[in-house]
This record gives structure tokens, sequence and C-alpha cells, in this order.
């Protein structure tokens, strides 16, 4: 046997059956079945809200600023469903089978497209479908601060992603339906989805 510390623990040599990676979250007064729960959920929104913006950024028609900022959040909630999958399955879960259960999951409301299409109303679904993404993010943070530095990291990621996201949207919603100034203080991002926080764990050039 090692004598070095970490040479060994509490999972035999060679067991495929169980991961380090999630037993040390438990060793640390984490849940690493609670904690793949809650992602499980959390990406499903990300997803759902990546296929909701498609929507909502279609229906913005001749408003090319609106589409742009749009279409920059959309792209992000990709990225964040394809940073956060992966851990789903490092943590010992999996992804739903079925989409239509992975979509019921969401820890979030269906964006759907208002029955008026205006830009106003599909502004004001774009800034709540941003807030319930903090919440949730947020909420993994806090999950995860002390005992799985892996998924905090992703999960504060995505939480400043999402907190900038809400403050376009204020800003955007504020001039369109109040005419006021309300300014986010950010310009647009440097590529359509950049994803400045967690764009590091990408597969590929296209994801
Ligand atoms: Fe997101
Ligand atoms: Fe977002």
């Amino acid at each position: 046997m090692s004598d070095k510390p970490h040479g060994s623990g509490t999972i035999e040599p060679g067991d495929t059956s169980k991961r380090v990676g999630a037993e040390v979250v438990r060793e640390r007064g984490g849940d690493p079945e609670e904690i793949c729960e809650k992602l499980i959920d959390a990406i499903g929104a990300e997803f759902t809200t990546y296929y909701y913006y498609t929507n909502l950024r279609t229906h913005l028609s001749g408003k090319e600023d609106l589409k742009e900022i749009t279409e920059d959040a959309r792209l992000e909630d990709r990225a964040h469903f394809e940073l956060v999958m992966p851990r789903v399955y490092e943590l010992g879960g999996k992804l739903p089978n079925d989409i239509r259960d992975f979509a019921d999951r969401s820890s979030c409301p269906d964006a759907y497209l208002p029955d008026d299409p205006t830009p106003t109303n599909i502004l004001e679904q774009l800034l709540e479908a941003e807030r319930c993404a903090i919440r949730t993010w947020a909420e993994v943070c806090d999950m995860t601060r002390d005992c799985d530095p892996r998924t905090y990291d992703m999960a504060q990621r995505i939480y400043n992603e999402e907190v900038d996201h809400e403050a376009w949207f204020i800003e955007l919603l504020s001039r369109e339906r109040d005419d006021e100034t309300n300014p986010a203080g950010h310009f647009v991002r440097g590529d359509p989805g950049d994803s400045p926080y967690s764009t590091n764990n990408r597969f590929n050039e296209s994801a």
C-alpha cells in the first residue's frame, strides 16, 4: 500500500461503479444525488429556454437591436446546458431519456410567445426568464459553495452571465415600454453568444 495520504480512499482500486469525484462531495457535507437532480432541473430550463428564445427572437421582427441581444442570451443558454451536462454524469446521474420529461422538470416556467407578441410583451417574458435563471443558479451556488468546487465553478460562471442577461433586458424593456434610460453599463458581446464566463469547457468550436 502507498503511504501517500491520497493514494487510496473509500473506493476500492479499480472500482468503476463509484466516483471519487462524487464521494469527495459527500465527504465534505454535500449530497451528490441531490445536486445532480437540481442540475438536471436547471439545465432543463437552459435547454427549453434556448428553444423558446428562438421563437421570441424570431418575433422581434424589424427590431435588429433587440434580436441581437436576444440571440446572445439564447446562445449563452445553450452554452449553459453544454457546460453542465457532463457534470450530471460525473455525479452519477443521467439525462432523462424522454425530452418531454426533461422539459417538464425545468426549474423555470415555459417562456411562451405572448398572445400579443409586441416587443414590450416579449421583453417582459425574457426578463422574467432571466430572473428565474439567476435564482436557480444562485441556489446551486449555495448548495455547492463549500462541498463541490467543480459544480460551484460552473454555477457561478453561469450566474455571472444570467445577471448580464437581466441587465440587458431591464435596459431594453425600460426604453421600449417606458421610454426610460436604465443602463446595463454593457456593450454587445464580441461574437453572438460569446459566453465570456461559461465558454471555457466547450467540446469544440460549434458548441
Ligand atoms: Fe442560462
Ligand atoms: Fe440567460
